[in-house]
């Protein structure tokens, strides 16, 4: 039995980045999930998914419902990537968005992506432009709108290996310094 896999899609790279990081801390073979129709699953211990969140969705999750004949009962994991910055209110979202029936009980983990207006599609750009202009114009407290207050106009790139703590301890490896602190401050 292989250790693990890490099956990820990405459009902007953040997905991409995070999912790199964690091949080379576990070990884990890595693919895009445009890859992996054909991956002998059942041969892996742990099953990582991540997916980059476009309009709440965490896209090519649907990856996971069409191979859960294999999944079934193994060690499956999903983590999202999105430019919101955490909360439970988005983590919570994420899951009553994404993971239903099948999926509702897998493990979920957050991590805070990038955004470049300026390196987007012709379409997403245009749309984007648009969303952080109602963001600027009419403040709300909802964490996604926030974020595109705080990028409106500029390039932002929240892509930290110490995201990646909470799925580390997951696995069982050592956690990015910094987030073992955070985990554990009284030490
Ligand atoms: C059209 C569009 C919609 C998005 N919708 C959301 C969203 O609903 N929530 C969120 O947190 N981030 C949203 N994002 C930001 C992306 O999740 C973020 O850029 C992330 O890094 C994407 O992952 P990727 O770089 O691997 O593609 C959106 C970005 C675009 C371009």
């Amino acid at each position: 039995m292989k250790p693990g896999i890490i099956i990820y899609k990405s459009i902007y790279g953040a997905t991409e980045a995070y999912a790199k990081m964690l091949a080379l801390r576990t070990g884990y073979d890595l693919l895009p999930v445009k890859e992996a129709g054909d991956v002998p699953l059942e041969e892996y211990e742990h099953i990582l998914y991540g997916g980059g969140v476009y309009a709440g969705q965490i896209i090519g999750i649907e990856y996971l419902k069409r191979h859960w004949n294999v999944l079934e009962g193994k060690k499956v994991l999903v983590f999202a990537v999105g430019a919101s910055a955490f909360s439970p209110a988005v983590y919570d979202a994420l899951r009553e968005k994404n993971l239903r029936g099948r999926l509702e009980n897998l493990p979920l983990c957050y991590c805070r992506g990038r955004w470049n207006v300026e390196k987007m599609t012709w379409m997403d750009r245009l749309l984007c432009r648009r969303m952080e202009k109602t963001a600027v114009s009419d403040p709300s407290t909802d964490p996604w709108q926030a974020a595109l207050r705080e990028a409106a106009g500029r390039a932002m790139d929240w892509v930290d290996e110490k995201e990646l703590g909470p799925i580390l301890m997951i696995l069982g490896f050592d956690a990015p310094a910094a987030a073992k602190e955070a985990a554990s401050p009284e030490e």
